[in-house]
C-alpha cells in the first residue's frame, strides 16, 4: 500500500477489497441507492483528511455568496469496522462466500473494463463461476504482487463510485429481457453463497468464531435483514450480468484499438512538440464523439478554438481566462484536462466552489473516464483519499472542493508525489477574494507553484478585475474575450416601471415599458414589489429564479406567489408534482416543510440551506427538469449553477443585509439564459426608490478586485499557512519562508494591504506567535539574524495540523480536554459531545432559553453536572430562562457550544433531524449541518488527541462517539451495517 499518512493510517483493515464487495454491489443496486450510498462507500475506503487546517467548520450563512462550501468530514471508523468485521468473518471460515465476494468484485470489474471481460453468462456451475473469477482474478493478484501500492487499478474498491453510477446506469439501459438461462444459475448461485453472507454467523463475528459452524435458529429481525442484503445483491448482480453483453464486444474491441492508436499518436505529437495538433485538439476524434453523444456540442465556439491553440498552451504555461457567465469557458478547461490525462499521462486537479457543483462534474465526467480510460475521483464532502492511490494504468481526474483540494495537495507534497500531478484548474478563479476559502485557495495554489514546476495552472472565471495581480501570482498569460451565447438582457424595476440597463445611458439605465399587469388594492398591499406579475410573463412555461435576501424570506415569496396564482397552474405536470411531494415526505421520514407542501402543487419551491440535502436535490432534479418552474433561493444558487432560467428576479439588491456587490450580482443574473437550456435571458432587479442611487452606482461600477485573504482570515490564513509551510517542511527557515511567502497573492499585493509592515515583519511576526502559542519551536529574534535557523513544528503544533483543527481554537480545545482529564462525566456521551461539538457552529446558535432550561431539566443529576463542569451554572439558565438579568458575564461560547451539545445528545437518541429541529427549533437543514459537522470534528479531536500522549484516554472514547456520530449522520446505511450486525451495538 502507499506510504501511510499520518495519525489515521494506524487503523489497519486488511484485504479491503474483499470484504467490500457485498457493499458495493448494494450500491450498485439502483442509481438512487447507488447515489445515496457512494459517499459512505467511498468513505469506507477515505481516509481522514489530516492535512488541511480548519477543516471542522460547515457554513450555514446566508450572508456568504457560496455558503454551501465544503467541509472537512472524513471518518471511516464505522464503516472500517464494517469492513474488519466482514473480512476477520470472511478470512476465518468460508471461502464460498469469498469466492462470491470476488466473483461479484470481477464481474463488475470486468463490466469496468471490458478488456478483462469474461463472459460468465455462459458458465455452468458455481465451480465453473469460480474457475472464471480465478482466471479474471489472475492478472489483478500479480498486479498486487508486483505493486502493492496501487491495488486500486484493479480491484473494484478503489474504482471510483462515480463510474460504477456510470456503468449502472449503463446496465439499466441494457434490454432487461435479456437474461439468459445462465444468469439465472448465477441467480441460484448468488442465493446460495448470499445466504451464507446474510446468516446470523455472519453477523455474530464472536458466536462464529468460537467453532459454531451449525447456523442457528434465526430470529425474525434477522431474517427480514437477511433478505434486504440478499435482494439487493441479487438485484444488483442481475444488474451487472445484463450488462455483459458479447454481442457489442467485437465493435467495442475495433474501437478500443482506434482510441488506443489514436491516442498513442497524440501522445507522440505532444511529445514532439509538433505543430500537427491530431485529430481533436491532440485528442482522439472519439472525444469529438463523446462531447456530441453526451452533451450535445458539434462544434467549438471559436473563442473556444482560438483559446485552445493559444501559444501559451502550446508552451505550457499558466492561464487565465475570463469571459462572460455561459461562455462555455469549462469546455476549454475540460479539453485540456483531457490532453493532460491521456496525452501526457499525468493526473489533474479540478478545483469547484463547492460540494454540489462538484458532484454535477463528477457525474458529467465519469462517462468520459469509461470511455476513455481515466478515473474520476471525487473530494468533496465525506469523499476522498489522502493521500490518494497510486495508479500505475490509468490516471485520475481528482474533483474537489477547495477545502478538499488543498488537503490533496497537502498530501501530495507529504508523500512526494506533487510532481505527477500535470495540471490543476481552478473553476470561479474569483474564490480567491472570498474569505476563509480564497485564503486556503491561495494556500493551495501558492504550495503548487512553489513545489512543483512542472504543475501548470489553469484558472478561469466570469468575474475578474484586477487580472494583473493574479497574472504575476499565478505566473500566468491572459486570454479574454466578450463572448455570451445566449444574449442577457438586464432590468431594474423602480415602482411600476422596466428600465433596461444600458452602459451608453448617462445613469446607467433607460426606459424600457411599464409592467402592463393591473393589480387589485388587495394585492398591492400584498405584493408591492409585482412579483406575481414578473413571474406569471414567464412561468409554467419558462422557468424563473428569485434571489432574495433571506431564508425567511424565500419561503414568503414563494408561499406569496401560490396564493395568488390561478388553479391552472396546478394542472401543469400534476402527476409529476404529486410524484415530488411523496419523494419529499420519504425523505423526512413521513413529514414534509408545509410550505413546500403548499407551493410544489404550484409548481413552486424555496431553495435555501435550511433544507436537507436531500431535500435539496430532488427541488433541483425537479426544477431541472421543468415539474417545478419557480425557485425563490438564497444566493447559494448564484455561481457556476447550469439551471434554466428564462428570467431571474433578484428580489432586492441585498444579500442578507448587505448591498450586492458587483460580481455577486454579475453572478446571480448570470443564471438567466445558460446556452443549450435556453435561447434567451434577462435579468430583472426590483429596487426600492430609496436604494436607486446605489443601484445606479452599482451597475455603472466595474466588478471589485480580488485581494488575498491570508491576513484578514489570520488563523485560518497566514497562520494556518505558516504551521503547515514547517509541518510539510516545504519551508523551515526564515529566509525560505519569506521567499515562499513572496510568491502569494499577499506577496503580490503586499504594498496595497499592508502599509504599515513589510511581508517579512509580517512573518516574523507570525511565526513569533506560533512559537509563543507552543506550536512552533525555534528563534526569531530582532537582533540576530536568525534567516538560516531552522523551525520546526511542535508536538501541539502536529497535533493541530494533523488533526485540522483551526488555529483560533486549538488552545482552548486542549485546556478543555485537559481539563476533561480531570472530571469527565462519563454516565452517558454528553460531556464528551461537547468535546466534538465544532466551535465555527456556535456562532449561528441563538439558544431558546425555555428550551435550554427544558433539556437541561430532562438531563439526569450526573449529567446536569457536565453543565457545571463546563461552566455553565444550573442557575444561568434558570435565571435566563425566566427572563432575569445576569451581571455576571459570561463566555457565550460555552454557553453555545453547550446548547448544541444538548442538541447533539438528542439526535443521538432519537436519529431523526426533523423531529430533533423541531424540538430545538431550528431549521433541518442546520441540525443536519451540525451533526455532520459534528462528526467531521469528533474525527479531528480524535486526531488532535493521538498526536498528544497525555489524551491517550480520548482515544478509544472519540473513536466510539465519531462512529456514533457518523452512524447517525449515515442513517441511510443500515442495510450496508446489517451485513456485519454493527447494528446492534449502535445507540438505540
Ligand atoms: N461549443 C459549444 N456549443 C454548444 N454549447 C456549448 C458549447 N460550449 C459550451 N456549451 C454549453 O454552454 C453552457 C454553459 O457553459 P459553461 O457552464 O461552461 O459556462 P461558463 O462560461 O462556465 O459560465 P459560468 O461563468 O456561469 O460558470 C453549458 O450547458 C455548455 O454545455
Ligand atoms: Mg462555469
Amino acid at each position: 500500500m502507499a506510504e501511510p499518512g499520518p495519525a489515521v493510517r494506524r487503523r489497519s483493515r486488511p484485504a479491503r477489497k474483499r470484504s467490500r464487495a457485498p457493499v458495493q454491489l448494494r450500491a450498485a443496486a439502483s442509481p438512487l441507492a447507488c447515489k445515496r450510498l457512494s459517499p459512505s462507500v467511498e468513505e469506507a475506503s477515505a481516509e481522514p483528511p489530516v492535512w488541511a487546517a480548519g477543516g471542522e467548520c460547515t457554513n450555514d450563512s446566508e450572508e456568504d455568496m457560496f455558503g454551501d462550501y465544503d467541509s472537512f468530514y472524513g471518518n471511516d471508523s464505522l464503516l472500517a469496522q464494517v469492513d474488519d468485521m466482514e473480512q476477520v468473518y470472511l478470512q476465518d471460515k468460508d471461502m464460498d462466500i469469498k469466492a462470491a465476494g470476488e466473483f461479484m468484485l470481477g464481474n463488475l470489474q470486468s463490466g469496468t473494463d471490458q478488456r478483462k471481460q469474461s463472459d460468465f453468462s455462459t458458465s455452468e456451475n458455481a465451480a465453473g463461476h469460480k474457475a472464471e473469477r480465478d482466471d479474471g482474478f489472475q492478472m489483478n493478484e500479480n498486479d498486487l504482487i508486483d505493486n502493492k501500492e496501487e491495488p486500486g487499478d484493479f480491484i473494484l474498491e478503489d474504482l471510483p463510485s462515480s463510474q460504477f453510477l456510470y456503468l449502472e446506469e449503463m446496465d439499466e439501459l441494457s434490454s432487461a429481457s435479456r437474461k439468459s438461462a445462465g444468469m439465472e444459475r448465477i441467480d441460484n448461485y448468488m442465493n446460495s453463497c448470499l445466504d451464507k453472507i446474510s446468516s446470523p454467523s455472519f453477523c455474530h463475528v464472536a458466536e462464529h468464531r468460537e467453532g459454531n459452524t451449525e447456523f442457528p435458529m434465526v430470529s425474525k429481525c434477522d431474517l427480514s435483514k437477511r433478505e434486504s442484503l440478499k435482494d439487493h445483491l441479487k438485484s444488483a448482480m442481475t444488474g451487472n450480468a445484463k450488462a455483459q453483453t458479447p454481442l457489442v464486444s467485437k465493435t467495442k474491441q475495433l474501437k478500443e484499438a482506434i482510441l488506443s492508436e489514436e491516442i498513442c499518436v497524440a501522445r507522440k505529437t505532444i511529445e514532439s512538440s509538433s505543430d500537427d495538433i491530431g485529430p481533436f485538439y491532440g485528442l482522439p476524434s472519439k472525444v469529438k464523439d463523446l462531447l456530441r453523444q453526451f452533451r450535445g456540442i458539434e462544434t467549438l465556439y471559436e473563442w473556444q478554438h482560438d483559446c485552445l491553440t493559444l501559444e501559451s498552451l502550446h508552451q505550457r504555461k499558466n492561464l487565465i481566462y475570463s469571459l462572460p457567465t455561459s461562455g462555455g469557458k469549462t469546455l476549454v478547461a475540460e479539453i485540456l484536462i483531457l490532453q493532460e490525462l491521456l496525452c501526457r499521462q499525468k493526473d489533474v486537479l479540478m478545483i469547484l466552489p463547492y460540494v454540489a457543483i462538484v458532484q454535477e462534474k463528477v457525474w458529467g465526467l465519469s462517462s468520459f473516464g469509461v470511455e476513455l480510460g481515466f478515473l474520476v475521483e471525487e473530494y468533496a464532502g465525506s469523499k476522498g483519499r489522502f493521500p490518494p492511490i497510486k495508479r500505475r494504468i490509468k490516471n485520475s481526474l481528482y474533483i474537489a472542493t477547495i477545502e478538499k483540494g488543498h488537503a490533496l495537495v497537502n498530501s501530495l507534497i507529504e508523500t512526494e508525489r506533487i510532481d505527477h500531478l500535470g495540471l490543476v484548474v481552478v473553476d470561479e478563479l474569483h474564490m480567491l477574494g472570498e474569505g476563509s476559502r480564497g485564503a486556503v485557495l491561495e494556500m493551495t495554489l501558492a504550495k503548487i507553484l512553489y513545489t512543483s514546476k512542472n504543475t501548470q495552472i489553469i484558472g478561469m472565471s466570469a468575474t475578474l478585475n484586477n487580472v494583473g495581480d493574479l497574472q504575476k501570482f499565478l505566473q500566468a498569460d491572459y486570454y479574454t474575450n466578450n463572448f455570451r451565447p445566449v444574449e442577457l438582457k438586464e432590468y431594474i424595476k423602480i415602482r411600476d416601471t422596466i428600465y433596461e440597463v444600458d452602459g451608453k445611458a448617462e445613469n446607467g439605465f433607460t426606459f424600457s415599458r411599464l409592467l402592463s399587469f393591473k393589480y387589485s388594492s388587495n394585492l398591492e398591499k400584498a405584493d408591492p414589489d409585482h412579483i406575481i406579475a414578473l413571474v406569471t410573463e414567464v412561468i409554467p412555461k419558462y422557468s424563473c429564479l428569485i434571489f432574495c435576501p433571506t431564508k425567511k424570506n424565500c419561503e414568503n415569496v414563494a408561499s406569496m406567489v401560490c396564493k395568488y396564482l390561478n388553479k391552472e397552474f396546478r394542472a401543469h405536470r400534476e402527476k409529476e408534482k404529486k410524484d415530488l411531494i411523496k419523494n419529499l415526505k420519504t425523505i423526512g421520514n413521513g413529514s414534509i416543510c408545509p410550505v413546500l407542501k403548499h407551493t410544489i402543487p404550484f409548481g413552486i419551491a424555496y431553495h435555501h440551506s435550511g433544507l436537507t440535502n436531500d431535500e435539496r436535490k430532488s427541488i433541483e432534479e425537479a426544477y431541472s427538469a421543468g415539474v417545478l418552474c419557480l425557485l425563490a433561493c438564497t444566493a447559494t444558487l448564484a455561481a457556476g449553477v447550469n439551471l434554466p432560467a428564462r428570467r431571474v428576479i433578484l428580489r432586492a439588491p441585498y444579500v442578507a443585509r448587505e448591498f450586492l456587490k458587483k460580481n455577486q450580482y454579475k453572478q446571480m443574473i448570470g443564471r438567466a439564459g445558460r446556452a443549450g437550456i435556453d435561447s434567451a435571458g434577462e435579468s430583472i432587479l426590483i429596487v426600492q426608490e430609496k436604494d436607486k442611487q446605489l443601484v445606479q452606482d452599482l451597475v455603472n461600477s466595474p466588478l471589485e478586485n480580488c485581494y488575498s485573504n491570508l491576513l484578514p482570515e489570520f488563523t485560518k490564513g497566514i497562520q494556518s499557512l505558516l504551521l503547515s509551510l514547517v509541518g510539510l517542511k516545504i519551508a523551515v527557515t526564515l529566509e525560505e519562508i519569506y521567499s515562499f511567502m513572496c510568491h502569494t497573492l499577499l506577496g503580490v499585493q503586499q504594498q496595497l494591504l499592508s502599509k504599515e509592515k513589510s511581508l517579512l515583519d509580517i512573518i516574523k511576526e507570525g511565526v513569533e506567535n506560533l512559537i509563543e502559542n507552543g506550536l512552533l519551536k525555534g528563534k526569531i529574534s530582532e537582533k540576530d539574524d536568525n534567516s538560516q535557523s531552522i523551525l520546526a513544528i511542535t508536538q501541539l503544533g502536529k497535533a493541530t495540523y494533523k488533526g485540522s483543527i483551526d488555529l483560533a481554537y486549538c488552545n482552548a480545545l486542549y485546556r478543555e480536554l485537559k481539563k476533561g482529564l480531570e472530571g469527565l462525566v462519563l454516565e452517558s456521551n454528553l460531556h464528551l459531545l461537547y468535546l466534538a461539538t465544532p466551535y465555527d457552529m456556535i456562532y449561528n446558535c441563538n439558544p431558546d432559553w425555555m428550551i435550554y432550561l427544558r433539556q437541561f431539566n430532562q438531563l439526569s443529576a450526573a449529567e446536569q453536572r457536565v453543565a457545571d463542569i463546563v461552566g455553565v451554572p444550573e442557575s444561568f439558565i434558570t435565571k435566563k430562562a425566566s427572563g432575569q438579568a445576569i451581571r455576571k458575564n459570561m463566555d457565550s461560547a460555552i454557553i453555545n457550544r453547550l446548547y448544541l451539545s444538548f442538541v447533539l445528545y438528542t439526535l443521538l437518541k432519537e436519529t431523526n433531524v426533523w423531529s430533533v429541529s423541531e424540538k430545538f427549533n431550528m431549521s433541518r437543514g442546520y441540525v443536519q449541518s451540525l451533526l455532520t459537522s459534528a462528526a467531521s470534528f469528533a474525527s479531528c479531536v480524535l486526531h488532535f488527541c493521538e498526536e498528544l500522549e497525555e489524551f491517550w484516554v480520548y482515544k478509544a472514547l472519540l473513536t466510539e462517539l465519531t462512529k456514533q456520530l457518523t452512524y447517525c449522520v449515515k442513517a441511510e446505511l443500515i442495510p450496508l451495517m446489517e451485513v456485519a450486525g454493527v447494528l446492534e451495538d449502535q445507540p438505540k
